[in-house]
């Protein structure tokens, strides 16, 4: 399962991308805004490509297939690996049809329904994003939807790629895991959450102590 960053945030991105980490980046309207201060989301994007090798996800602003295919052509135009990121609503459908069928990566974002993500796969979409936490906070088991989209792309030979989206805890991305996601977006605290394990850091202190007490040198 391919694993992403899901922020803009430059300083996590390299962290993440210098350890070997990360197989790409999501990022959203809310991400973006976060980190741009007096920065145009062009230089913010060309950064993150430099960094990551990746898919990088951009997602358009614009509400009306004519804008969000006018802004999808702009974002990939700026680097081979950027990734188109629309809507789930009609206008975001009629996108992703005339983007994939240009060729441009696109990722239908906001999915949160199995039928949602059928008709996503129909329209083209290279990537789905269910958001499983955000499913989660109104009452639903977010995660179902992994599993019941799996199966109908399994079923229909779709290769849309399920990148299950809004995962909050190291249980989620596990869940993901088992369900046959291609990949996963994380929050940094969920990303460290994962690498980090109590045993793994008491069977090392216990190590060293043994080492150390043995007086030798490597
Ligand atoms: O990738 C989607 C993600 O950014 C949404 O996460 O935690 O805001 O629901 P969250």
């Amino acid at each position: 399962m391919k694993i992403f960053l899901d922020t803009a945030d430059i300083t996590e991105i390299r962290r993440a991308a210098d350890a070997g980490l990360i197989d790409g980046i999501t990022t959203n309207p809310s991400l973006l805004a976060k980190v741009a201060g007096d920065r145009e989301p062009r230089e913010i994007f060309a950064e993150i490509c430099e960094v990551v090798d990746g898919p990088i996800s951009a997602e358009v602003i614009a509400t009306d297939a004519a804008g969000m295919i006018s802004e999808g052509r702009k974002l990939s135009g700026l680097h081979e690996n950027i990734v188109v990121k629309l809507p789930l609503t009609e206008d975001g459908l009629r996108a992703c049809r005339a983007l994939s069928g240009e060729g441009i990566a696109t990722n239908v974002t906001l999915c949160f329904s199995t039928s949602q993500a059928l008709l996503a796969a129909k329209a083209g979409a290279t990537f789905i994003s269910p958001f499983v936490g955000r499913l989660d906070d109104v009452g639903h088991d977010g995660m179902e939807i992994i599993a019941e989209i799996r199966q109908v792309y399994d079923s229909y030979g779709f290769t849309t790629e399920i990148l299950a989206a809004s995962l909050r805890h190291p249980r989620h991305v596990l869940e993901a895991m088992l369900m046959g996601a291609d990949a996963a977006t994380l929050p940094s605290k969920v990303l460290y959450q994962l690498l980090k394990h109590p045993l793994t850091d008491r069977g090392l202190e216990q190590f060293l102590a043994d080492w150390k007490g043995s007086g030798k040198e490597l």
